[in-house]
């Protein structure tokens, strides 16, 4: 199979590639910077692409494209989120017309006003999101799912394992004196997806023979509670800090209490109510095997 993965040089983008090549897909990987490491696209073929700027002159015939690309971000400049993950998917689409598209969306696309709860892929899009990475992720899946010949969505959250470029330095710059402020408190449960288990998700996805329907969640086999999950991950990367819970209602305007904004409506709506997602689709209809959500003993950030 020949594949391209755009954002290949990011957390997501390096374990597809990585995960590629090793089942002996021929790569192409696309990333914005000039050069990529090797070793992280698994030693595929490198092209530099802005996908906001425009299509791709010269494409590579692939049979299938694992759309990892994106600004993903809550607190970046809402145009700049907007060009990248809504008008650079339109470039993508434009450039590979004809195969296998499979969008890496975001479970960042069900309600944030309400919590998800073992939610099932038809409850989503909504008509409002809390910021342009929700909205744009929402309208791209949109896009994909009415542009794309053959499409596959797939809808992670909280993704993690070694290389995050996300999630784990987000909680650790916001430690402070061995504490780390939580919006919630810690009880509730959140689906959490494991970096290289989304990886076999995307190639499945790119190789299955009929992918319907085409949106899926993938997560972990089971939801675990944003305290185990906080502990956890803190210690995966050898910081000693412990949890401290702040009930959302405290949090009102959070601005007030947080002039950074780093704790805004979005960070809170993803720390202080459930966020599961039903994964039974993948499951039977892509073979997805997810494993247990599990933190190595001191994984890196990037
Ligand atoms: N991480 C999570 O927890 C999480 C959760 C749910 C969904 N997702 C989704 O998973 C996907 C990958 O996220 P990630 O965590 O791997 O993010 P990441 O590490 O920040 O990687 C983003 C990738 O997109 C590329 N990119 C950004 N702007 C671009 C542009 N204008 N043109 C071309 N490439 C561009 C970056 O290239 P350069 O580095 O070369 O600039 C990088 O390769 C995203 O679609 C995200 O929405 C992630």
């Amino acid at each position: 199979m020949r594949l391209a993965v755009t954002g290949a040089t990011g957390f997501v983008g390096g374990a597809v590639c990585r995960a590629a090549v090793a089942e002996g897909w021929q790569v192409t990987a696309f990333g914005r910077r000039p050069e990529a490491d090797a070793r992280h696209v698994g030693g595929a073929a490198y092209r530099s692409w802005d996908i906001g700027a425009g299509r791709l002159a010269d494409p590579p015939g692939v049979d299938a494209v694992v759309h990892c690309a994106a600004s993903a971000t809550d607190t970046g400049v809402a145009r700049e989120v907007w060009r990248t993950n809504l008008l650079g998917t339109h470039h993508v689409l434009v450039s590979f017309p004809a195969c296998r598209l499979v969008h890496v969306s975001s479970a960042s696309v069900y309600d944030p006003r309400r919590p998800t709860v073992r939610a099932k892929e038809h409850e989503a899009p909504v008509d409002r999101y809390f910021n342009a990475y929700a909205a744009a992720k929402a309208a791209a899946e949109q896009l994909v799912l009415s542009v794309a010949r053959d499409p596959v969505v797939l809808r992670p959250h909280a993704v993690y394992g070694a290389g995050d470029t996300t999630l784990l330095p987000r909680l650790l710059e916001n430690v402070r004196c061995g504490r780390l402020l939580v919006p919630g408190t810690g009880r509730v449960l959140v689906s959490m997806t494991e970096v290289d288990s989304l990886a076999r998700a995307c190639l499945l996805a790119a190789a299955a023979a009929k992918a319907w329907p085409s949106v899926y969640n993938v997560a972990d086999s089971a939801p675990v509670t944003i305290d185990w999950a906080v502990r956890g991950l803190l210690a995966s990367a050898g910081v000693r800090a412990r949890p401290v819970y702040l009930p959302a209602w405290l949090l009102t305007p959070p601005a007030r209490l947080f002039p950074g904004g780093r704790l805004n409506r979005y960070v809170i709506s993803q720390f202080a109510v459930e966020r599961t997602l039903d994964i039974t689709a993948a499951i039977d209809r892509l073979g997805y095997e997810p494993v247990p959500t599990k933190f190595p003993a001191k994984f890196p950030a990037a």
